[in-house]
């Protein structure tokens, strides 16, 4: 089976259960403009975590990684109008566009977009007593993974999600001899779920657009 096919099956199942937008379409062709790798989720994907938020009535949602602000518009949009969604991007020319790619879509009143590393966010914060979060979507500095799981892991309540994506990276989770930070992240991230008495977690591999890889889901259950 081609990565050709793959593609061809994500743009079918886009086309019928997860359609663009106007402002969809916009922040995509403003990410390609702006010279940002197209690097954010498909639209299968930025449907799931739509659909994800949805079922569990989020309110509250953080986002490590807005890069132009493509699942950052999926997400918010699962809110309810006085939800909020905080999401942490690093690269300043990245949060410009996300900024006005937020906007497009209507949902700046909905969205906390913060600029700077998150290890350097988190402390803020915390002492601001934000969250507890019902849902949080991992998707930044992939050797970070496992410190932003620690970090949502205690701000959840029973019943979050938390969503880690890019843990398979085209199967390399499972070779051992692999040192490239990223990979050891993902090891790290399912270990440390594996031994997390707070969470029930399971990762689905995936193809398609974006080739192989896969993401975990985590429900936080507080015990
Ligand atoms: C995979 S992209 C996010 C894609 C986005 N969630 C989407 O699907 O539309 C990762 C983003 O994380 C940002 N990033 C990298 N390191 C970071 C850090 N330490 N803190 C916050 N953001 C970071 C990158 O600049 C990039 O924009």
């Amino acid at each position: 089976m081609s990565e050709a096919r793959w593609a061809e099956v994500d743009s079918y199942v886009s086309e019928l259960l997860a359609p663009h937008d106007r402002a969809l379409d916009g922040a995509l062709a403003a990410s390609e403009a702006a010279g940002i790798p197209a690097i954010q989720v498909s639209p299968p994907q930025g449907k799931l975590l739509n659909i994800l938020a949805r079922t569990i009535g989020a309110k509250t949602i953080l986002e490590f990684g807005t890069l132009a602000g493509y699942s950052t518009i999926w997400l918010a949009r699962a809110l309810p109008e006085d939800g909020r969604l905080v999401t942490l991007e690093a690269e300043p020319a990245h949060a410009e566009v996300a900024a006005a790619n937020i906007a497009n879509a209507g949902l700046e009143g909905l969205v906390d977009l913060r600029v700077g590393r998150a290890q350097d966010l988190l402390p803020q914060l915390a002492a601001e007593r934000v969250g507890p979060f019902d849902l949080t979507f991992i998707d930044a500095d992939k050797a970070s993974s496992p410190e932003y799981l620690a970090w949502a892991l205690d701000r959840s309540r029973p019943g979050s999600l938390i969503v880690a994506d890019n843990v398979v990276r085209d199967g390399q989770l499972v070779d051992l001899s692999d040192e490239d930070p990223a990979i050891a992240g993902q090891r790290a991230l399912h270990e440390m779920l594996a031994a997390e008495p707070r969470a029930s977690a399971t990762t689905i591999q995936t193809v398609g657009a974006k080739g192989y890889d896969g993401f975990t889901v985590a429900l936080v259950s507080g015990r």
